[in-house]
Order: structure tokens, then sequence, then C-alpha cells
């Protein structure tokens, strides 16, 4: 097999722990004489150090061999100045293969790039849908899936839902959760996070809040509701609240009203894990923190009316609340009375899926002359 080069394209901060493990098995192959090479890509969608940069330090994730600087902006200027850059990139030296992850702007406009300057996409995290499509991300996902060359998959259901759209099974590779790779290489390195002492928290004696969906932040109403209602449940428990960037724009003065809402700047990957392994439970509109629960049976109480990863909710620890508030006072309910499911890990989630990708790129996916010329 000819040196082969293959883009890896990361942008927004749940991209990060996603790549970590794949450059790492790939780093291995090379060191051993593997005839593969990468470039990593930062879109520079999220640019702030704890958004960004702390999180490239703490997972040994190498510096970007480029930084496509796309900064702030709408959903549609963000696009455009990824799409923009990166073709002028693939212009100067085309790669053989992109590979994109999950599901942010990053990941589609890098694989619509890619795929019309013939150059294969290989998408990792692919497959799964909210069926919601006032999500940015279910629109990613749809776009980024129906363009790709070779689906990495988390799920059965990822599987399924690839299948039903048309997809060869010979493209699809079930692998599992590069996610879980990264937790399961990292939680011996936890760390405490640096209010732990002074807020005098200890193991299960207060809540974890993270929140980031337009529908949720986008208005200091709304948020504002939210907040008060969570924290009318949760019998005088901090409720421990890392702001994302996004939404501390909404905050207004609701924070200073609720005297256990504790706020803090968005954490390290290394404390944050830490946080959410020794909570009570988590409250939160994310869908990579309820995987991040079910591996480490923390119930999570998710503030959506769907998920795309519903094995989340049916073997493992997470519920969806949506905006009702009553279901909210009787799931914390339930979790103060220690009555919470218990979770099953779900089919390779084993710290593997990294290795298995890296494996079909080498042995498949780039050495077949009529896959990737
Ligand atoms: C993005 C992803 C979402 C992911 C989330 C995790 C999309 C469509 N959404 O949402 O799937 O769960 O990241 O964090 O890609 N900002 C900063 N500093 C930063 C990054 C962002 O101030 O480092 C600001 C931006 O200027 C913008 C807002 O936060 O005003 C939103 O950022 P953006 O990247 O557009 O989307 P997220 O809401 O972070």
């Amino acid at each position: 097999m000819s040196l082969k080069l293959i883009d890896i394209i990361a942008g927004a901060r749940p991209n990060f722990m996603k790549i970590a493990p794949i450059i790492s098995e790939l780093e291995k192959e090379i060191k051993i004489g593997a005839p593969i090479n990468y470039r990593l890509i930062h879109t520079g969608q999220h640019y702030d150090k704890k958004m960004s940069a702390d999180f490239f330090n703490q997972l040994g994730i190498p510096l970007p061999h480029f930084n496509l600087d796309s900064g702030s902006g709408t959903q549609a200027e963000q696009t455009a100045k990824i799409m923009t850059r990166y073709e002028e990139l693939i212009n100067i030296k085309p790669s053989n293969l992109c590979l994109v992850v999950g599901d942010v702007t990053s990941t589609m406009a890098c694989s619509i790039v890619a795929k019309k300057m013939n150059i294969k996409v290989a998408h990792v995290e692919a497959g799964i849908r909210s069926y919601d499509q006032s999500m940015p991300e279910e629109i990613n996902r749809i776009v980024t899936d129906s363009i790709s060359d070779f689906y990495f998959t988390t799920s059965k259901t990822a599987n399924k839902n690839l299948i039903h759209s048309g997809v060869k099974k010979s493209q699809i590779f079930f692998v599992g959760n590069t996610m879980i790779d990264t937790l399961f290489a990292q939680r011996k390195n936890l760390i405490k996070p640096h209010f732990w002492d002074n807020e005098s928290l200890s193991n299960s004696n207060y809540f974890v809040l993270t929140l980031h969906r337009p529908s949720n932040v986008d208005s200091e109403i709304q948020l504002s509701k939210i907040l008060s209602e969570i924290l009318k449940h949760t019998r005088d428990l901090k409720v421990i609240f890392p702001v994302h960037p996004r939404t501390s724009k909404f905050l207004g003065d609701t924070a200073a009203r609720l005297s256990n809402l504790i706020l803090t700047e968005p954490l390290s990957y290394l404390e944050f894990i830490f946080l959410v392994k020794n909570a009570k439970a988590v409250i939160t509109d994310s869908g990579g923190i309820s995987e991040e629960t079910t591996v480490l049976n923390i119930p999570c109480l998710t503030l959506r009316n769907s998920t795309e990863r519903p094995e989340t909710c049916d073997i493992g620890t997470n519920e969806l609340i949506g905006n009702d508030f009553n279901l909210l006072g009787n799931a914390i309910s339930r979790v103060f009375e220690k009555t919470w499911k218990k979770a099953r890990k779900p089919k390779y989630w084993d710290g593997k899926a990294a290795k298995r990708i890296v494996y079909y790129l080498l042995n498949d996916i780039l050495i077949d002359n009529k896959i990737v010329k």
C-alpha cells in the first residue's frame, strides 16, 4: 500500500474527546511503519482556552497541523468560513480520506468540501438520529451521513438507521464509542475541581448541571425558569453549573437569586469527569454527557424531548424529562430515594473503539485500491 494521508477534523469541544484515542492509535501504527499519515485540522469553531486548548493538553492531543480559525458567527457564517478554508487546504495538498467525528458544524462543513473534491469521507459516530430537525446537530448528522463513504457506528440503532436510509452493510463498521475510550483511558488521571474544598463538596452531596441548547438557553426568561425549577427540587444541595459561553450571555441576574446554584467557567475534561463521577445526579441537555453518565452509572436527567442515543435510556441511566417540570420534580425525588435504574454497558463501549477504527482503516478502507485511489 502506498502512503495514505488522512485529514482528521475537529472543531468543537465534544470532538476533542472523540479524536484523542484515534490519533493515539494512529501514532502507534505509524511508529511501527504503517504506510499512513495524518493532518490534524482544527476548524477553530471553539477557540476559548477552556473550550479547546485545555482539552488538547489534558488528552495529549498533538498540536493541530492547521487551524482554520473560523471563530464565532452564525451557523451559516461558521460553515462558510470552514468550507472556504478547508477547500484552500485541499487545493494545496489533497488527502486520501477525510475523517470527521460527531455532529457539529465542523463535521458537516468539512465532509461536504471533501466529498465535492472527490475525497472519500469517513464519519465516526454515524447513523444516530434524534428525528428533531429543529436541532442544528440533527441536520449536520443527516447531511454528513448522506454523503459519507464509510460509517463508524456506536450502536445497533445507528446501524439500523443507516441501513434504512440506503447505506450498504459493507460501508458500516460497528466499532463502539471513542468518547468512552477517552473516559477509560483518563479515569486514573481525574482531577478534583479547584472549588471542591471551598464549596464543601463530597461524594453524592451535589448535582451537576449543564445547559447549552438554543431551545433552553437562548432566552433569559426560559433559562431563568429552568434554573429556578431545578433549584426548587434539589433540597438545599448545591448545583454545580459550569457555564457554556453561549449560555453565559443569557444568564442575567438569575444566579445571584439562587444561593445554591454555583456557577463556574467551563471545566477541563479531567475536572468535569471527576465532578460527574462523584455527583448525586447530572441534569443536562447534552447528548454526550448521557453516554458518560451511563458508563459511570450516575443518574442523568435530560432536559430534551428526544435523544439520538436511545441506548442511554433503554439500558443506561438516562431519562428524558423535556421541559415538563412535574416530571423533573418526580425524577429528582427518585434520585433522593435511590430508586434510580442501574446501567448496563452498551456493546463495544469497552475502550477499544479507536483500535477497531484504525484496524479497519489499515486493513480494509485504505488498503483496497478499489475503495480509496
Ligand atoms: C456546539 C455544537 C454542539 C455541542 C457544543 C458543545 C454545533 C451546531 N453545535 O454548540 O453540538 O454540543 O458545541 O460545546 O456545532 N463560543 C465562545 N467560545 C468558544 C466557543 C463558542 O465564546 O470557544 C460562543 C460562540 O461565539 C457562540 C456560542 O458560544 O456565540 C455558540 O458556539 P457554537 O460553536 O456556535 O455552538 P455551541 O452552542 O457551542
